[in-house]
């Protein structure tokens, strides 16, 4: 299958990447536009594969969309780029709109044309498959059922609204114009070349850095961690046999509160990395709340772990050290971050 990938320097979409050209007799079109989140080295070992290529382009150029679609002539689309972090988007929203609905809806636009534009049974077998997040469904209150394919829509973010008007697009075409498009909602990923802005990356770094670990708010608030290798996966098993007109809510059955999060980080820390100062959850600060924080989301991955004939192999503590692990053995990537890109500040206060 030839897939136009969309965000494969990020941190979700360079795993997907890597999992096609190394498990899959795949072949990839990587559009991305090379925002302060994309990163080169995430893709260095897969890179100079004959099945892999690269566009530099942004999502809203109709034009050069247009021109992709014309010259890779791709049987499915994986669209993962997007503006991703919640903090920013409360701080800069614009982006987010530009991005993620005008990028999305521009993309679409691009897909459907190049779709009409093939014969019956590529266009019977062709698919877009549009990458989102279960915070479009709004915030769980401790004793709520986890998020399903069911659950209406409530996002309270920038980020979630944007994202949000991006499924919606989605679903129009496919049921205005037949267009075979499908979507996955999916929990907090974490993991291997995760930007250090989000909260397992930045608690990482910090730690090892002896620096204070902000906890918003007093730390309650729960997210249902998915191990990104394992959503790689999942996400590929769904370009494969996802059914246009679908949603699929992927996660691992992996709940946590942040402040368990940050303790578990600390806690292997003080194994693989003992520092002279003391335990590392001493470093813990409870700061200021996030604006509109959501309590909780979750998801019961029950029915899409049918669908797609997939399960997470990793529960989060065999992710989390992993992960611990991968930060440890690669300070040059995130130091060359922290030193040009984002030094680890507050974002998203609305000051
Ligand atoms: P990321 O921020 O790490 O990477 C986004 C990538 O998209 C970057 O490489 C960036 O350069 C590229 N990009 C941004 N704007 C672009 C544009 N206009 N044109 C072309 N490329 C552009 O994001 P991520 O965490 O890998 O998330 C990927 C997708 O998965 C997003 O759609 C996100 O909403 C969704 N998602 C993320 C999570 C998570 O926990 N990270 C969970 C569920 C869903
Ligand atoms: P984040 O990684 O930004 O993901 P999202 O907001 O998309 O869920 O945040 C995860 C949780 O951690 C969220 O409840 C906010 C919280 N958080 C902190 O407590 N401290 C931090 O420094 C950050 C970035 C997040």
């Amino acid at each position: 299958m030839k897939i136009l990938l969309t965000g494969g320097c990020g941190f979700i979409g360079s795993a997907v990447v890597r999992h096609i050209i190394r498990s899959t007799n795949h072949s990839v079109l990587n559009v991305d536009k090379m925002t302060y989140a994309a990163s080169e080295e995430a893709l260095e070992d897969v890179g100079s594969d004959s099945r892999y290529a690269f566009l530099k382009a942004d999502i809203a150029d109709g034009t050069a969309m247009n021109k992709a679609f014309e010259s890779f002539q791709p049987d499915a689309v994986m669209h993962l780029a997007a503006e991703s972090h919640v903090d920013r988007s409360i701080d800069g929203p614009g982006q987010f709109i530009q991005t993620n609905i005008v990028g999305t809806f521009t993309l679409l636009e691009a897909a459907r044309k190049y779709w009409l534009s093939l014969g019956k049974e590529a266009q019977k077998r062709f698919r877009f498959h549009h990458i989102s997040t279960d915070e479009v469904f709004g915030a769980l209150d401790v004793n709520d059922p986890p998020f399903t394919e069911t659950t209406p829509y409530d996002p309270r973010s920038p980020y979630s609204a944007s994202k949000a008007g991006s499924d919606h697009l989605v679903s129009a075409w496919f049921h205005t114009y037949g267009f075979p498009a499908f979507i996955t909602n999916t929990t907090n990923n974490y993991g291997i070349w995760h930007f250090p802005e989000k909260l397992i990356p930045l608690v990482t770094i910090n730690a090892i850095e002896g620096k204070p670990l902000p906890v918003y708010g007093n730390g309650t608030n729960m997210r249902d961690w998915l191990f990104v290798l394992d959503h790689a996966e999942a996400l590929v098993k769904a370009v494969e046999i996802g059914e246009p007109g679908e949603t699929y809510a992927i996660g691992a059955r992996q709940p946590r509160t942040n402040l368990e999060v940050v303790k578990t980080i600390c806690s292997i820390l003080d194994e693989l990395a003992p520092s002279a100062k003391g335990k590392h959850d001493s470093l813990i600060e409870f700061v200021t709340d996030r604006p509109g924080h959501d309590f909780r989301y979750e998801i019961d991955p029950q029915r899409a772990e049918k669908a797609l004939d997939w399960k997470a192999k990793h529960n989060f503590e065999a992710g989390i050290r992993k992960t611990v692990q991968w930060y440890l053995d690669h300070k040059d990537w995130w130091q060359k971050i922290r030193e040009k890109n984002y030094k680890g500040q507050r974002l998203g206060t609305t000051k």
